[in-house]
């Protein structure tokens, strides 16, 4: 819905101080409009609201060094204690397979497993999985021989664009291994928290039941 303009008179504005000293229209008018050109400024150029002030920010926030072991290899790193699993895999261990979607835990596009369990990397801190073992879509194929679940998606044709597919077929794997795979109901219902944006929801059914070796 529009949002209703604001009468003029609603507006609170400082008043013109009778003398001299205190902001006037005019200077609150000029300092917001400096402030406005400097956030303008820094968000263009990537810099940061003041000079120096993202860097001091970065510089200050505190960071942990942790090991973790991703698909069968350990990784020993520093990260930003702010740093979500989704970003360590992509931005640090350059395992781009796991998908960012919403960020926010609600389209599934970068379920792995950790420790065997599935889990939505976007919300998942990083470091807290010192010691964790974590499984992603690149880690799922035994050299050129693809999972079961990856050749059922190519059989079943149960993807377009393939952007959710390898949270699809992640959570898939963790499905089949909890033994949800009973009928195409229970399938849909533990697949649940996987959107698929091209609807292949019939194909992918399919393709776990498939590998669940269900046909
Ligand atoms: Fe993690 Fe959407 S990117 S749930
Ligand atoms: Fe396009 Fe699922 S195949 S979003």
């Amino acid at each position: 819905m529009p949002t209703e303009p604001v009468p003029q008179e609603d507006v609170a504005i400082p008043a013109e101080p009778e003398s001299g000293t205190g902001p006037t229209r005019r200077t609150v008018i000029a300092t917001g409009t400096a402030v406005g050109t400097a956030v303008v400024a820094g968000t263009v150029l990537g810099t940061g609201l003041l000079p120096g002030s993202g860097t001091a920010a970065a510089a200050s926030a505190p960071s942990s060094r942790l090991t973790v072991t991703v698909n069968g290899a350990r990784h020993t790193v520093t990260v930003d204690n702010r740093t979500s699993l989704l970003d360590l895999l992509r931005e640090h261990l350059d395992l781009t397979g796991t998908k960012k979607g919403c960020d926010a835990g609600a389209c599934g596009a970068c379920t792995v497993l950790v420790d065997g369990r599935r889990q939505n990397a976007c919300l998942t801190l990083a470091v807290r999985l010192e010691g964790a073992e974590v499984t992603t879509i690149e880690g799922l194929a035994d050299g050129d021989r693809l999972h079961p679940l990856q050749q059922a998606f190519i059989d079943e044709d149960a993807f377009q664009c393939g952007y959710c597919t390898p949270g699809q077929i992640v959570s898939g794997v963790g499905c089949i291994e909890e033994g949800h795979t009973h009928s195409p109901e229970e399938i849909r219902e533990w697949m649940s928290g996987n959107i698929c944006r091209c609807g292949c929801y019939v194909k992918i059914v399919r393709a776990v039941e498939q590998a669940a070796g269900r046909k």
